[in-house]
């Protein structure tokens, strides 16, 4: 039996794309021995070959494949996405083979689809937990912060900005969901609202940026994380891009049909930003809590550039599963871990402003 077939590992899905190459490096400086997996055989080969892991080779419809890929490991970090397309074979097959499952996603839907399978998780002794990446671990330990800040809090804002060049997976989530507006948590229920529905001046603490709300993927998850009913979040957008997703409200439909899709999905550019892009990189975030009385606290956070933070931030989840530190069922990465899992990350620092 090799190494990689004993207790204690876990399985990359999607290794070969640019965050699921960036988290295999990631792990493998950390010691740790993942089996690496995707569709693209010539890919996941030559990556595993590169660091000298071992590999399986299948899609997401070859049941077989999958269930016996799952039945080496205890758990699988999912990195390939768009998560409303590769998600539910995944975590339906970590049920099935009863194993822990995280991913990278940051889609609302991919979050709720996983939170109404919280019953089979938990009757399965399995976690369920999607958004271990940027997308949401800071943004979700700074609500509980603030939630532990003023316990009576009824209203959440969350903010946050880079700048930075963003890679492959994300342009090809961000054009395949453009189509279907915003949406915020209103009286606890996920609301849609039209896209760049609210713009709001925010302080980041080095810099002020004009933000807009996005579907982000803390609407679904700072609500099962602090239960505060109503949630907004915004992100910064430059102009040329913010004028395209206002002009989506109305043709929406039209970016959302097959042939233009298909289109505008093969223009994306591989990859994604470089090492040295990602050494200057720098995220910042910004959180708010008020309650019916008028009371209200702020806190801030800087991390590295988003995806070290993802690569980071997975693979210390991933390691406390490994270490047997789970509870079984849905779960967000603040909940099961608590505020401070992002201060565990090197180079993060929160404030609290107010
Ligand atoms: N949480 C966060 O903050 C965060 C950070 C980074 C990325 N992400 C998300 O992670 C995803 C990946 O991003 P990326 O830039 O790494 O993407 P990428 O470079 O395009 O790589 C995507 C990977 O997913 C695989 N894949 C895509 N669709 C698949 C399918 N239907 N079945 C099986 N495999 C499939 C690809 O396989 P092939 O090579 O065979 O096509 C590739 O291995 C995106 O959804 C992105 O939004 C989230």
């Amino acid at each position: 039996m090799s190494e990689n077939e004993t207790k204690g590992n876990f399985l990359i899905y999607g290794a070969n794309g640019y965050t699921g190459e960036l988290v295999t490096r990631h792990a493998v400086e950390r010691g740790m021995k993942p089996i690496l997996a995707g569709r693209n055989a010539i890919a996941v080969e030559t990556l595993a070959k590169k660091h000298h892991l071992e590999y399986r080779v299948f899609s997401l419809d070859e049941m077989d494949r999958l269930d016996a890929a799952l039945q080496e490991v205890d758990m699988v970090l999912h990195c390939a996405g768009p998560f409303s397309l590769t998600s539910r074979p995944m975590v339906e097959a970590c049920l099935r083979n009863k194993k822990h499952y995280t991913d990278i996603t940051g889609e609302v839907t991919v979050f709720e689809a996983c939170a109404a399978l919280d019953g089979k998780a938990q009757e399965a002794g399995v976690m369920l937990m999607p958004g271990v990446g940027f997308d949401v671990v800071p943004s979700d330990c700074l609500a509980v912060h603030l939630k532990n800040r003023l316990s009576t809090a009824t209203r959440l804002t969350l903010a946050f900005y880079g700048g930075g060049k963003i890679s492959h997976g994300t342009q090809a989530t961000i054009l395949m969901n453009i189509g279907r507006g915003g949406a915020v948590r209103r009286d606890g229920k996920i609301t849609r609202v039209p896209a760049a529905w609210k713009t709001q001046e925010i302080d980041f603490g080095e810099i002020t940026k004009k933000g807009v709300t996005i579907p982000w993927g803390d609407v679904a998850t700072a609500y099962r994380s602090t239960e505060i009913p109503n949630i907004e979040v915004f992100t910064v957008i430059p102009p040329n891009n913010l004028r395209l997703l206002k002009a989506s409200r109305y043709l929406g439909w039209l970016l959302a049909t097959k042939p233009l899709q298909d289109y505008l999905q093969k223009q994306i550019p591989p990859g994604g930003p470089s090492d040295a892009e990602r050494a200057k990189g720098k995220m910042y975030l910004w959180g708010e809590a008020s309650d019916r009385n008028g009371n209200h606290v702020e806190s801030r956070m800087i991390t590295p550039d988003g995806y070290d933070v993802t690569a980071n931030a997975a693979l210390n989840i991933v390691q406390k599963i490994l270490d047997g530190n789970v509870k079984s069922g849905y779960q967000t990465p603040a909940k099961a871990y608590g505020p401070d899992l992002i201060l565990e990350l090197e180079g993060v620092s929160r404030e609290d402003v107010v």
